[in-house]
């Protein structure tokens, strides 16, 4: 599929780079991998060490890179809030100095520029579920902001890079993945839940367990991402990427009890901050647009995950 092609996949340790390098490296690509290891590890693309096209370099985002590549994917940045706020300021500077570096590179070599964007940049959304034209309810000041904002203004960045300078760009934005090789401490509901599970620990609920999410497994995005690259250039997005089914945490923790055959029981506390009461994304576009949508049902994709965290548990 990509005879020839040279790929950079920043954040390609993390758990989505790392399911894209595999992907790309498997259709054909040359695939450079760069990360900073905040995150991601390189364990996670060791399956693709001896792979002659998979080549893996330690570089941080914020600094300026300087290679030869056709595309780029942009994945650099932490995604759970216990990392991105870990070092607020640091997040900031590699969704927006990140994405300058990597906007200049793709200007340099006039690679096609794809950015992980997020159903984050909604914010607390008032309305449901949420199209592309839905401009968004941040709080700028909170301690999500440094995740959100750095989001959006690198949204912002490649739209002006664009109109500015004519770059070939692609934005996609995510909404919750999860399958293996998501990091298992990282408080993110869906390994949260499976860790406490596997390991017949109470299982943690926020507030009283109706807010509801959408979950999409990492295959089916992945695909996402690979037909956004390929679609023409007028289809710029932001498009939205997920799994419209809504499930509330209570729904999700009895899913995984139920496959884990735990003992755990549920344990609420309170909402933290900001955090949203429903999200879900319209995938209207990329239904119209990349004739995509999700197809991997949360049983099959949470047995697949659930088998991922046994053997690394
Ligand atoms: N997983 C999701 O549900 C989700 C949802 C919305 C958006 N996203 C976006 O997708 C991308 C990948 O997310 P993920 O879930 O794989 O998270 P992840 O934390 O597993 O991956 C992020 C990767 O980026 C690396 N990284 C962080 N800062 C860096 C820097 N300054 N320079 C180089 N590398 C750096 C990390 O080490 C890690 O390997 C992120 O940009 C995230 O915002 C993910």
């Amino acid at each position: 599929m990509y005879p020839g092609k040279r790929i950079l996949v920043t954040g390609g340790a993390g758990f989505l780079g790392s399911h894209l390098c595999e992907r790309l490296a498997n259709d054909g690509a040359e695939v450079l991998c760069v990360d900073n290891y905040f995150t991601g590890r390189r364990q996670n693309v060791a399956h693709l060490f001896a792979n002659p096209r998979f080549e893996l370099m330690r570089h941080d985002v914020t600094f300026p890179l300087y290679v030869e590549v056709d595309e780029i994917y942009n994945l650099a940045c932490p995604a759970s809030p216990i990392h991105y706020q870990y070092d607020p300021v640091q997040t900031t500077k590699t969704s927006v100095h990140g994405a300058i570096n990597m906007l200049g590179l793709a200007k340099r070599t006039r690679a096609k520029i794809f950015q992980a964007s997020t159903s984050e940049v909604y914010g607390d959304p008032d309305i449901h579920p949420q199209p592309e034209s839905y401009r968004g309810n941040v709080n700028p000041i909170g301690p999500r902001a440094c995740y959100d904002e750095g989001k959006r203004c690198a949204e912002t960045l490649f739209f002006d890079y664009k109109r500015q300078h004519n770059l070939r760009i692609r934005v996609a934005r995510i909404f919750n993945t999860y399958g293996p090789r998501m990091h298992p401490n990282d408080g993110r509901v869906v390994s949260n839940f499976i860790v406490q599970a596997l390991s017949n620990q109470p299982i943690t609920i926020y507030g009283n367990g109706q807010q509801t999410r959408s979950f999409c497994y990492v295959d089916d995005l992945i695909e996402g991402f690979v037909r956004l690259m390929a679609a023409p250039d007028e289809v710029t997005g932001p498009v939205n990427l997920g799994n419209p089914g809504e499930f509330t945490m209570l729904e999700l923790a009895e899913k995984v009890i139920a496959l884990t055959k735990s003992s755990s029981k549920l344990e609420f506390k309170p909402l933290p901050t900001d955090d949203p009461l429903q999200r879900c994304p319209d995938i209207t576009q990329a239904k119209g647009k990349l004739g995509w949508e999700p197809k991997v049902a949360l049983e099959e994709g949470l047995g697949r995950t659930i088998a991922y965290f046994r053997g690394i548990l």
